[in-house]
């Protein structure tokens, strides 16, 4: 985003044709067809055509190709799809469309990796399965018949380009599973063929979508792993049936979504990994976050949720960041959540808030100066740099209407949770593709695949 375009366009262009010369020029990529559930696995970017010399195409320019021109019938009606999606394509930086020529497109075409859908043979029955035209620039207002008429696609990774129109609704192809707009220009409300059940990745984020996000999307995506809808317009309350996702990785933030987080949240058992932060969200901060055993990041900050903070945190053993910095949370810091922070963990920053009281960890740490505890700006008496006593004082006044509970689902469990999940220890995430920006928002640099989402380049996927 901030990066100059020449030194982008050369640096992906080069890395279009520099891997693909160290790899065979068949299929070689490790996408699996219809696979679903297995995590996010996909070497994107990897493998791929051949350099080819633009001047010298491979096909005889006289004939009009047949389909036994091809390795497959898949790969010939493929051919006719990606040939009228090229005229389409109204402007091309990188050039990259001038390698979409000739017979051999799982060789030579930029952007297009083949693979034999299950079932069939994979030399007769080869077929673009995927395709990745990340950080390209392309323009085009038809990808939507594009991606719909290549019947056997999987993936669709178009992050970074400047396409517009419609998402299509994928009835037809049915080894679909991971679609990738972010960062394009696209608008309007919620595309609804974006619900389409197989998927396990969708990432619209960095569009200009607004309106509500239908209810749809934490119903009827039961493989989804991962869902990035940060960065757009979207508005209204949260579904209350948010927590019925089956979702890993979820980022909301940086939109105008009202109302409370829904207590639905308690069923998500599989979150890893949830953003809110930097929406307009208001109400009190759910108990039900406290049953999330895999939880590995939190942040809510940026929003005008109020409330004690309840007990029941302090169960998230696998927590590494709870983040709720700049909201109108009061009451006591839970000392089981200092002693995650204590223990060295969790990194818990709970500054611009109306906090009045700490547990004894939560003193030791202050004492040590442990940056891991951030409650700078509260209204916590003999704690340095806090809010002004007039401050304090107005919000002290103002009626609070949040339940409090001490119930801590934890306490007095006979099997303790010793599970340890953790994103940024167990999945090493590096970043295959050049990133623009480096460090999210904030300043955070880190390998969280939800942080990784806040810019606008590809999310960080092993
Ligand atoms: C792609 O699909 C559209 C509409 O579904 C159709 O009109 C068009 O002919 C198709 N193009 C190719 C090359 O298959
Ligand atoms: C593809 O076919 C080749 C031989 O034609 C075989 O060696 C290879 O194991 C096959 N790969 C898969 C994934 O079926
Ligand atoms: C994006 O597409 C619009 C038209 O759809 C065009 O006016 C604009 O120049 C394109 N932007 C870039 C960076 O190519
Ligand atoms: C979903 O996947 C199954 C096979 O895994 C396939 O039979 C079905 O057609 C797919 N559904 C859609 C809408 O593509
Ligand atoms: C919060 O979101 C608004 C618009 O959605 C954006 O303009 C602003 O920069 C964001 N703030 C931060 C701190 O990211
Ligand atoms: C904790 O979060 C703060 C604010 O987001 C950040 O500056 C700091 O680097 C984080 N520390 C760790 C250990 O992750």
């Amino acid at each position: 985003m901030g990066t100059s375009p020449l030194i982008l366009t050369s640096f992906l262009l080069i890395h279009c044709l520099t891997l693909s010369s160290l790899l065979p020029t068949s299929s070689s990529i490790q996408i699996s067809l219809g696979g679903k559930g297995t995590g996010i696995s996909i070497g994107i970017g990897i493998g791929g055509p051949s350099p080819s010399s633009p001047s010298s195409p491979s096909s005889p320019s006289s004939s009009t190709p047949k389909p036994s021109d091809f390795q497959s019938c898949f790969l010939y009606k493929s051919y006719l799809v990606i040939q009228e999606f090229k005229k389409t394509v109204t402007c091309d930086p990188q050039g990259i469309t001038k390698t979409w020529n000739g017979f051999d497109i799982c060789g030579k075409y930029c952007g297009f990796y083949c693979e034999a859908p299950p079932g069939y043979d994979n030399k007769t029955g080869l077929a673009v399965a995927s395709v990745d035209f990340n950080g390209n620039a392309l323009t085009s207002e038809k990808f939507g018949v594009f991606v719909k008429n290549l019947t056997e696609l999987a993936l669709f990774h178009a992050n970074s380009n400047n396409f517009s129109g419609y998402v299509p609704f994928l009835n037809n192809n049915p080894y679909f599973y991971e679609l990738d707009l972010s960062n394009n220009k696209l608008k309007g409300p919620f595309p609804p063929n974006a619900i389409q059940p197989n998927l396990t990745f969708l990432d619209l984020r960095f569009n200009t979508h607004y309106g509500c996000v239908p209810p749809d999307v934490f119903s009827k995506l039961p493989f989804a792993i991962a869902i990035f809808l940060n960065n757009n317009k979207f508005s209204g309350d949260l579904p209350s049936n948010l927590g019925y996702s089956p979702v890993q990785y979820l980022s909301l933030a940086n939109n105008f979504f009202t109302g409370p987080i829904p207590s639905s949240i308690g069923h998500a058992k599989n979150l890893l990994e949830v953003l809110f932060l930097n929406n307009t969200l208001s109400g009190c901060l759910p108990n039900e976050v406290g049953l999330l055993k895999k939880l590995v990041v939190f942040d809510a900050s940026l929003n005008y949720i109020t409330g004690p903070l309840p007990y029941s945190y302090g169960c998230l053993k696998n927590l590494e960041q709870l983040v709720l910095a700049h909201n109108l949370l009061y009451g006591e810091v839970p000392e089981d959540l200092c002693k995650l922070v204590y223990t060295g963990k969790l990194n818990l920053s709970l500054s611009y808030n109306y906090f009045t009281s700490l547990g004894p960890t939560c003193w030791t740490l202050i004492k040590q100066g442990n940056k891991r505890l951030d409650v700078r700006k509260n209204c916590i008496p003999w704690v340095p740099d806090q809010r002004s006593s007039e401050d304090c004082w107005w919000f002290a006044k103002k009626p609070k209407t949040c339940p409090w509970s001490s119930y801590t689902p934890c306490w007095g469990a006979s099997s303790e949770n010793t599970d340890s999940v953790s994103a940024s220890d167990s999945e090493p995430v590096e970043a295959k593709m050049p990133v623009k920006g480096g460090a999210s928002r904030l300043g955070r640099k880190s390998g969280y695949r939800t942080y990784g989402a806040l810019d606008g380049s590809p999310v960080p996927r092993n």
